[in-house]
């Protein structure tokens, strides 16, 4: 058995991840025509979409032909709720998820049998690139329920022949106990709620380093190198990151390999990505930066065409798996960006500001609120246990200094008792608003 850190023997990967760019390319034109075709026969929406924009699927001759094709975004979703972008029977459909969403109705997505079978076989995948092997016992604190995280990473587990200890989010004493009592080797939740755990096993007295966990695999929300860092430091096991949504599948979209750590390989055989300028919609090259767009090329109930996921990432060449592009680790949500007095920021270049500051720990909120008629913004941070008290004020002037270097607009920033602001349980919220309170 390969150990953890190291790549996966060769011959235990899918032939997919073996594949030559070509073989790949063939592979996606393929499956995207039938996409297509299927998407336009079987979903009134995805009809009348590509109708008007003056396509038909016979007009997909090569991949770039994709770029013709109406984006879709979550307002169509919703527009069809709940069932309305199905392309199979409903009768067809073995399971349903939903993300509940800040507003309105909840967006809904399906799956029919076939689906299932390929997102557990792209888990298990992401779980071996992540460093899991069979046979290892999988501490999988995602929630369960209608969230994609919980169900999603059961059946890539399970798929992959490890043992799944099914917690779900939550009832912290009760995760660190059975970590305790199970010996995990790897955790699965969000690296927010890791941190939870992490202080959790320190008010029970043990040290991170000591427990069974070789492997973190963290995803559902924005996260930085930095943050790598203080979990790696902190629990000396591997921190990697997995990413995916509901609407594309679920987590399992793209993994990073444990042996590079370099972002994260987008399972190309299943889901087709493109990188647009969020403003205009126009492609970009690979490379440069823009929002995240995926069609999906084997989805049988919710086929998905140019979803516009707001994400804003980068496309990259393969390197551990040299055929499928890597996406850099995602900056932010576009929906996510705040945009103080002119200024865009992200609560991830916050959280690389915080981290690298002596003294303060990775728990911290963005507070918006007015001064005066002008739109304001405070880092409220927790300071670490061990800082000395007067490191607080020399703190807190190098977190305004840094934004104002790196972003260029000033903030406030406040430094708060340690064990004082809210704790994650999954996807975490950083942004307080109170402008209208
Ligand atoms: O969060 C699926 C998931 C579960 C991924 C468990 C990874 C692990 P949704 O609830 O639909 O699905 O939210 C999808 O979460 O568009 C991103 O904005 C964000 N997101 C997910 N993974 C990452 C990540 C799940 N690794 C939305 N880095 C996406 C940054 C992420 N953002």
């Amino acid at each position: 058995m390969t150990r953890l850190g190291e790549p996966p023997a060769p011959d235990t990967l899918d032939p997919a991840e073996r594949m030559s760019v070509d073989e790949l390319r063939a592979l996606q034109l393929q499956r995207l025509q039938w996409t297509l075709r299927h998407a336009y026969e079987n979903v009134p929406h995805y009809r009348k979409a590509f109708d008007t924009a003056g396509v038909h699927p016979d007009d997909c001759r090569e991949l770039s032909d994709l770029a013709k094709f109406p984006t879709t975004t979550k307002a169509d979703l919703r527009d069809n709720y709940p069932f309305g972008l199905f392309a199979v029977p409903r009768e067809q459909v073995r399971r349903v998820h939903a993300s509940s969403g800040t507003t309105g109705r909840p967006t809904v997505v399906g799956y029919t049998e076939s689906d299932i079978a390929n997102w557990a076989g792209l888990m298990a995948r992401s779980l071996r690139a992540a460093g899991v092997r069979p046979g290892h016992i999988v501490h999988n604190a995602y929630g369960y329920g209608l969230f994609t995280g919980g169900l999603g990473a059961h059946y890539g587990i399970e798929a992959l022949g490890a043992t799944t200890v099914p917690i779900s989010g939550g009832m912290t004493p009760r995760q660190v106990q059975l970590i305790r009592d199970f010996a995990p080797d790897a955790i699965l939740c969000t690296p927010t709620y890791m941190l939870t755990i992490l202080d959790e096993l320190e008010h029970q007295g043990v040290d991170p380093r000591s427990t069974s966990l070789k492997v973190g695999v963290f995803g559902a929300e924005p996260w930085t190198e930095e943050m790598r860092r203080e979990i790696e430091e902190r629990t000396g096991m591997h921190a990697v990151d997995i990413y995916g949504l509901s609407e594309v599948m679920g987590p399992g979209v793209s993994q990073e390999c444990v042996e590079t750590k370099d972002g994260l390989h987008i399972w190309e055989d299943h889901f087709y990505p493109e990188v647009v300028d969020p403003e205009t919609g126009e492609p970009v090259p690979d490379g440069e930066e823009g929002e995240l767009l995926f069609t999906s090329l084997t989805k049988e109930a919710l086929p998905i065409i140019r979803y516009r996921t707001r994400d804003l990432t980068r496309l990259l060449p393969g390197t551990a798996r040299p055929a499928m592009r890597r996406m850099q680790k995602v900056t932010g949500r576009s929906d996510d960006m705040i945009i103080l007095r002119g200024v865009n920021l992200f609560p991830t270049q916050i959280e690389e500001i915080v981290l690298r500051t002596a003294g303060l720990s990775p728990h911290f909120q963005l507070v918006r609120h007015k001064e005066g008629r002008l739109d304001a913004l405070t880092v409220r941070v927790e300071a670490r246990p061990d800082a000395p008290a007067e490191r607080r004020a020399a703190a807190a002037a190098e977190v305004v200094e840094a934004v104002k270097q790196t972003i260029g607009v000033t903030v406030g920033c406040e430094i708060v008792d340690p064990d004082t602001l809210e704790r994650s349980v999954g996807k975490l919220q950083r942004v307080k608003d109170l402008r209208d309170a």
